[in-house]
């Protein structure tokens, strides 16, 4: 059975199925709406039901709290119609930062590299152009039906293809289970996408802070590349700093790419951040960092992605360094694993 969603304030018309959820219907009919974790625990896709009855599925007690429930209140990425909907939602879209329905793909494993210990680099070859924004991410789908949220590193120049860093998790079902024991070059996947909030926003004339932790470096890549690519058309000269925290200099993958950019242009600099050794003279992590090279932030727009512990920190040196929250991007990584 399908039901109709309107989203207001747009007045948008939405077809779901029962067994949809109501974010998956309306990313899909590019219809934007804010999401982040897509699994019911973040809270960003937090929607009003103005009418109509509504399956709240596997929203978590603590994303969507019981007075929120009872005031009608639902977090779309896990909910689905139990009949025609009226919803209010967050639809604004910052100008010049389009959007991109989300579709089924699928593909064939390119290349799968170890290049950080416990880290490999996934290209997949997809059957048809995806198009994203750089620093979005796709839903990887596991042999078992589950599925695995991973950040693009690679950039809409190349539609066909795309790069993941993939860490693995003692124990994850994606990772030790999957992705680090058996599967190969030639192998068939399935990914769907592009989603998430966390992307390039190309009309600001500012310039760039990126502040990455382990495979949190992903999405900060393919902004980098985008803006290489673009450079000739768009004059961009903002400067932008990449921050890369990790624990070893063994971890620092992709550091070559990154020099070789920094010495080829000069609005880019690459400064790696390791905490358990030394690394070109200084030692500790991407806060305490920033927070020395930085003092004064204000006038920058910073993305960070990370862990959730390691996103709170660097938001707080930056907060402290007098940069506001508008100015501020975030994508969390959960060790979904
Ligand atoms: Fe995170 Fe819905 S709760 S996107």
């Amino acid at each position: 059975t399908s039901y109709t969603v309107r989203v207001e304030p747009i007045g948008a018309d939405v077809t779901c199925r029962d067994d949809q959820t109501v974010l998956d219907a309306c990313l899909r009919d590019g219809v934007w709406l804010p999401h982040a974790c897509t699994h019911g625990t973040c809270g960003t896709c937090k929607a009003q039901v103005l009418d109509g009855d509504i399956d709240l599925g596997d929203a978590s007690p603590y994303a969507l709290l019981d007075s929120e429930r009872d005031d009608g209140c639902a977090l779309i990425c896990v909910a689905k119609p139990k009949g025609d909907l009226v919803i209010e939602g967050e639809v604004d879209v910052e100008d010049g930062v389009e959007i991109h329905p989300v579709r089924d793909y699928s593909g064939t494993v390119d290349a799968l590299d170890d290049i950080a210990p416990n880290v490999r680099r996934l290209i997949i070859a997809l059957d048809a152009p995806m198009r994203f924004n750089p620093g979005q991410y796709l839903q990887l789908n596991l042999p078992s039906g589950d599925s695995r949220p991973y950040s693009i590193a690679s950039t809409p120049a190349d539609p066909t293809h795309v790069e993941l860093h993939i860490k693995r998790t003692e124990g994850g079902a994606a990772t030790e289970g999957w992705i680090f024991r058996e599967l190969e070059t030639g192998d068939s996947v399935s990914v769907s996408g592009p989603y998430g909030k966390f992307s390039f926003r190309p009309l600001r004339d500012k310039p760039v802070l990126l502040l990455g932790s382990g495979t949190g470096l992903a999405p900060l890549k393919s902004i980098v590349a985008h803006l290489l690519e673009t450079t000739e058309d768009t004059g961009w000269e903002n400067d932008v700093v990449l921050y890369h925290g990790v624990a070893t200099r063994a971890d620092l993958y992709d550091r070559d790419w990154f020099e070789g950019v920094q010495d080829q242009v000069d609005w880019f600099s690459y400064r790696p951040v390791v905490s358990r050794e030394e690394c070109d003279g200084r030692q500790g992590r991407v806060p305490a960092l920033l927070t020395e090279d930085f003092p004064r932030a204000g006038g920058n727009t910073a993305y960070i992605c990370g862990n959730p512990a390691m996103v709170e920190d660097t938001l707080k040196a930056l907060m402290k360094a007098r940069l506001f929250p508008r100015d501020i991007l975030r994508e969390d990584f959960f060790d979904a694993a």
